[in-house]
Formats: C-alpha cells, structure tokens, sequence
C-alpha cells in the first residue's frame, strides 16, 4: 500500500477527506513521538483520521502497539517512511508563550489572583461537551482582548463559560460589564456567587443557545467570546447568537476553533460562512493559542476499539486556534429567533456518538 491508497482506506473509512500529505504529517508525528495523543497535537487533523491512519499503519505492520499503548515504527516502517523522505515533526514553538505570542510577565498578579479564586471551580463534565482551558490561555485570552481594545471600558458577552473567562476579565478591573449566558446551572450559581462574593462586575443568566437572545442584550455589548461545538449547525447558530449580541461596526468576537475536530474542509466552509453570511472580516487565527485542561471523561467518551487510543494523555493536547472577527461598516443583524440545532456531534468529533442527540 503506498501512501495515496493509505489515505484513500481512511478516508473509506472515516468519511472525512484524507489527503496523502495527511498521512505524511502523521508518520512525522510518529518520528518523533511514540504517544497518540503527542501524534494528534502535532498532526493537526480531525482525531478519528489519526486514529485510522495509525490502525491501517499498524495492519500494513508499519507500527507496532506495546503494552503501554505506545505506538513504534517497525523496522518495515522506519524504512518506509526513508523510502518516502519522511522526516521527524520539528517543533519551533516559543516555549515563553507556548506559541501564544502574548508575554504575561506583566500579568502575573492576574494568575494568581484567577487561580486562587477559582480552586473550587465545577468539573467538567460530559453533559454539555465541557472542557476548560488552561490559566495561561484563560489570562493570554484577556490579554488579547485588551491589546485589540475590546476590553477596557467595553461591555463583553460571554456566551457559554465553563473557562470562567468572565471571572478572569473582570478581575482584571479592565471591562464595564461581562454578562454570561450559560445552560449549566452550576456554573451560573458559581459564577455569580464569585462575583458577588468579590463585587465584581459580573452577572451570568442561564440560557441555552437555541433559544433566541434574551431582546435586553440585542445589539448590547461589544465584544462577543464562545467557544462553540463544532459542527457546521452549532458554528452558525453561535455566531448568530453572539453577532445578534454587538452593537454595530467596529465590534469584536473571539471564539476558538480546533483541527481535532474539524477538518479544513469544515474550516473553508464556515470562513465561507463568516465572510459571506454573517460579512464580518476575519483579523486572526492564532494557531494553538488554547489548551485544555485534560478532563476525566475522555477515554469513557471516545472509542474503545484501539489500545493505542485508550491512553491516558501525558500533555494538554487538545487545542484550539483563536479567532477574531471584526463587524465592518454596514453591519446589519440577522432576525433574533430560535435556531432548533439537532446536530452537537458528526463524523469529525471526538465523541462519536450516532445515537446521541441533546
Ligand atoms: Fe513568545
């Protein structure tokens, strides 16, 4: 099997468009890390196409899987991936920002003081498909917000906030008003008890994002921040959501996007969406800019049927890009009504789950 008809088994069989360069970045993976979850940070490509191009790797006895579920090139493999001038994934990130480009030396109070506070933060949990980003990318994220201007004196939307991003800004003494809109009734209560606790100005509602806007926060803030499920339904109805939230032109909203769940077909299709539809310009995309917090219920919510997948993650590897986009001149708002979204979860998500609908 050469490496184009590697790709095209996968793509049989994940339904998700498999290049040969896809299967070449992950044997430059498995060059230069032997841990699948190392493989899929570094691969940047939806988690069920690494997990097949390992599995038909290791049919093809390219690889070989230890008791660990370590995953190791084969004599057969290592002269194969010669053979195709394949070389070991470098890796030039700057370690002070993890690639962030944002210097948090001056922050350093801020951390502290979000860390101390949030101790006794809710667990993630499987409900609503939650997981949180670290400290440094929940304080780098304010961080940008400041730099670009949509935080200082400015009236921020956090739409979903299981990060408690609105805690971290507003502790940063920079916002005028964070609202959340949050369905977890958890996070609600903790959140606005912090607040209160602290007279922060921070109020967090409870809302499901299916649910039109509550019409007091129509054209309101001026900054929006999600972190959106990522099926093309859910990316349409949380950009509705938060653009239905800002004021007019000149707005900001900040979301993250990763690769692990959506291929860069999906990627193009919602760019498409976002300058076509929604006719906001798109002014960045900070790659791996957020790392979760590895949460307990990822190996219970991820298939079983590979030893190599069932494998405790030794590093933050699920990431995210950040995006910015920028409502221009003209900004007209779509109509604010429910949007039923059927679909949290398809055939790129880490939880693959066909019969499972919220
Ligand atoms: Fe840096």
């Amino acid at each position: 099997m050469d490496i184009k008809q590697l790709a095209q088994e996968v793509y049989k069989r994940t339904n998700v468009e498999t290049t040969a360069r896809d299967v070449e970045k992950v044997l430059a993976g498995l060059a230069s890390s032997s841990h699948f979850w190392e493989v899929v940070c570094a691969a940047q490509k939806p988690f069920s196409v690494v997990a097949e191009i390992v599995g038909v790797l290791k049919s093809e006895g390219l690889v070989s899987i230890d008791e660990e579920g370590d995953i190791h090139l084969t004599q057969e493999g290592m002269e194969f991936l010669k053979s195709s001038r394949i070389t070991p994934r470098k890796d030039f990130t700057c370690q002070a920002c993890e690639g962030r480009g944002i210097g948090l030396e001056k922050l350093k109070e801020l951390i502290q003081k979000f860390d101390e506070l949030t101790t006794d933060r809710p667990k993630a949990i499987i409900d609503y498909d939650q997981g949180y980003i670290t400290t440094h990318s929940v304080i780098s994220r304010v961080a940008l917000m400041a730099e670009r201007g949509d935080l200082q004196g400015k009236k921020l939307l956090v739409l979903g906030d299981d990060d408690l991003l609105s805690l971290a800004a507003s502790l940063s003494g920079m916002p005028a008003e964070v609202v959340v809109l949050e369905i977890d009734d958890r996070l609600v209560g903790y959140i606005n008890e912090k607040a209160s606790k602290l007279g922060l100005p921070v109020k967090a509602i409870k809302y499901d994002f299916r649910e039109k806007l509550p019409e007091e926060y129509v054209g309101y803030f001026d900054t929006f921040n999600t972190d959106p499920p990522e099926t093309i339904e859910a990316l349409e109805v949380c950009m509705t959501r938060g653009l239905t939230a800002l004021s007019g032109e000149g707005c900001a909203g900040y979301f993250g996007l990763t690769r692990t769940e959506a291929s860069l077909k999906k990627w193009n299709q919602f760019q498409q969406m976002l300058v076509n539809k929604f006719k906001v310009a798109i002014t960045d995309i900070i790659d791996n800019f957020n790392h979760y917090v590895n949460w307990d219920y990822l190996l219970g919510s991820i298939r079983d049927d590979y030893t190599f997948v069932q494998v405790k993650p030794r590093l933050n590897w699920y990431r995210s890009s950040m995006y910015r986009i920028e409502t221009l001149s003209g900004f007209e708002r779509l109509e604010n009504k429910p949007m039923p979204c059927e679909l949290y979860v398809d055939e790129e998500a880490l939880i693959y789950r066909p019969d499972r609908k919220r």
